[in-house]
């Protein structure tokens, strides 16, 4: 049974149901994201992209630490525009470097290994194509070189803060004393300007959502009425938690690949956690994960933070 079909099962069996948010990203998923980051309500692209911006030459300095030789491996690079800045900067300014993007979509590996070199003259790319860890061990079958990582986009805003601890351990165990990692964190902020950003007023994160409804009728033999489902995202500024649901409208059954689902009237799907954090509960969790805390690049408005850790 495929890894999609399995996980679906089991999570739609629990007491509590729920989905995993890893699934929103097929073609359609991508292009809705794409229209996500396009909205007006959706700020932490553009907070991001200001910091790889604004700050291009600080964060090469940070980044670099010194040393003129190292490799750059980017976690879930998606389509590099925020770190095509950076990988600009290091050219410009000499450095030895392989750019290693490491993504789940094989189009974008295949994508970036031709379209960058074009972009940016003398630039070494070898993508990886695959899971996160495994391809991180990957890298370092391939290079023996003191290694800087990027996790860019708030992307482990959709961990749960216990299993975001878990995850940089996980980095921390694969790399050595010294190296490098670049955290990108939504910051906590007014609660409104969180909810209105996963609540966009032209409907596009609720489409989000319901795709994966969409993709799991298309790939595993579903039957879900996309109708029947409401989209509700909630945030809660104490725990910083921003998590969306789909919640059954009427009592129902849905059936997936032969096996049936029983849903309540009102009963919720849990679909995505993007979590919200302090400075404060970042440099825990960078203590707690085996690195310290070395540079803070905020955007102007200070909503989100790209965190420069050290292996300890
Ligand atoms: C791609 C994980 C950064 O959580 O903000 C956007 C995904 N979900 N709107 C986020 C998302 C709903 C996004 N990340």
């Amino acid at each position: 049974m495929n890894q999609f079909l399995k996980e679906v099962l089991q999570d739609l069996s629990q007491t509590q149901k729920s989905l995993n948010s890893k699934y929103f990203y097929d073609g359609k998923g991508d292009k809705l994201f794409q229209e996500i980051m396009d909205c007006p309500e959706y700020y932490p692209t553009n907070c991001e992209k200001e910091i790889f911006r604004d700050r291009t030459t600080d964060l090469a300095i940070a980044l670099k630490n010194g040393f003129n030789t190292f490799d750059l491996i980017e976690m879930g690079a998606g389509d590099a525009t925020k770190s095509s800045y950076l990988l600009k900067e290091l050219i410009d300014t000499k450095v030895d470097f392989t750019y290693m993007p490491i993504d789940i979509s094989s189009a974008m590996i295949v994508h970036l290994e031709q379209s960058l070199p074009e972009k940016i003259e003398g630039l070494k790319v070898h993508g990886l194509n695959g899971e996160y860890f495994e391809m991180l061990e990957k890298a370092n079958h391939i290079s023996f070189r003191k290694k800087v990582v990027l996790l860019l986009g708030g992307n482990i805003g959709n961990e749960t803060p216990e299993n975001a601890i878990e995850f940089c351990r996980k980095i921390r165990a694969s790399l050595q004393e010294g190296d490098l990692v670049l955290v990108g964190f939504d910051l906590k902020k007014n609660p409104r300007t969180i909810l209105a950003a996963y609540n966009d007023a032209a409907g596009f994160t609720r489409d989000f959502n319901l795709n994966l409804l969409h993709r799991i009728n298309n790939e595993l033999d579903g039957d879900f009425d996309t109708e029947q489902f409401e989209h509700y995202p909630t945030y809660d500024p104490v725990t910083g938690a921003c998590k969306s649901y789909l919640v059954s409208r009427i009592e129902q059954e849905v059936r997936i690949s032969g096996q049936s689902f029983h849903f309540k009237e009102n009963e919720p799907i849990y679909m995505e956690i993007s979590q919200k954090y302090s400075v404060e509960e970042t440099e825990e969790m960078a203590k707690i994960a085996g690195f310290k805390s070395v540079a803070h690049f905020f955007d102007h408005k200070k909503w989100f933070v790209d965190t420069v850790w050290q292996c300890i």
